[in-house]
């Protein structure tokens, strides 16, 4: 009998300066920051994410939500930086390819509910494109080669398997491979025009996988909305459970102007709206309107 996922407890944001330590391009337009942030990063849990804004500038005005790629650690195991990937899409992010190792940022984190502790069945993390990035820490957590936030966070038990099926339009996408060659992790790649991997969709992958002898307990995924929904709706017909993470825009990132609402069932017949800021951005796939 395998356990069921849970959510644990989230420390409160805080609103502070970071140090860009240093950036690193990941894929075609994708690149890697690492922020210097202590106070974040030893709080912040898988499937969580934070805002980050450029002080003292008013286009863009407001800060973006960029998910945890992954704490780093100073020598003595202490997490002292936060890693993130974005992709460049509009002025904030075409301006965040100038910023370097000393420049100043504002931050506000950790925000949102992460995803659940994995519980010990066979977990796969299905990513497409940039939605990769919640997944590394995610994995590591899972495979028991890292421990994030306090010690209410501590897992004491593993999936007996952790699979990343990672999906993009092209080779040239695919960000942060060799970041996944971890010990235990099982990962299989799919792209749309077949330049590296199995070519089609990883939903595909998912189907495969579903299909074999060690079908998936457990099903996270993060990536464009029209894959979600396909992963959720094949999901709930193989009966997996399986949990979502949103990419809403998202304008203040605390709760105040929700511009980042999705449709959320109440019951079998009404839905309503939930703030992805305070409320997700992880949400049970049957739970969502698509
Ligand atoms: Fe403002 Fe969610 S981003 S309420």
């Amino acid at each position: 009998m395998t356990s069921t996922p849970e959510f644990s407890d989230c420390a409160t944001p805080q609103y502070l300066s970071a140090t860009v330590v240093e950036q690193e391009p990941m894929a075609q337009d994708t690149y890697r920051l690492r922020l210097e942030c202590p106070q974040i990063a030893k709080n912040i849990l898988p499937g969580q994410f934070f805002m980050v804004r450029e002080p003292e500038v008013n286009d863009p005005l407001l800060g973006r939500p960029f998910a945890l790629y992954d704490t780093c650690l100073d020598e003595t195991g202490q997490p002292t930086g936060l890693d993130f990937g974005y992709v460049v899409v509009g002025k904030l992010t075409a301006r965040m390819t100038h910023w370097q190792p000393g420049d100043q940022v504002e931050i506000w984190g950790p925000l949102g509910n992460g995803f659940p502790m994995p519980g010990s069945g066979a977990l796969a993390m299905v990513a497409g494109g940039i939605g990769q990035t919640p997944f590394l820490a995610t994995a590591r957590e899972a495979l028991g080669l890292r421990e994030y936030g306090q010690s209410q966070r501590i897992l004491n038990e593993f999936p007996e398997k952790v699979s990343l099926l990672y999906g993009a339009r092209s080779k040239a996408y695919l960000a942060g491979l060799n970041d996944f060659k971890l010990t235990g992790l099982d990962v299989e790649v799919a792209t749309d025009d077949g330049t590296f991997g199995h070519h089609g969709y990883v939903t595909d992958l998912l189907q495969q996988q579903i299909d074999s002898s060690t079908p998936p307990a457990t099903i996270f995924c993060c990536g464009p909305e029209p894959m979600m929904e396909a992963v959720g709706k094949i999901a709930i017909k193989a009966g997996i459970p399986c949990w979502l993470s949103l990419e809403t825009p998202m304008a203040c990132g605390f709760g105040a102007c929700f511009s980042c609402v999705a449709k959320v069932r109440i019951n079998d017949e009404e839905w309503d709206y939930r703030r992805t800021c305070v409320e997700g951005p992880v949400f049970k796939a049957e739970s969502l309107v698509f």
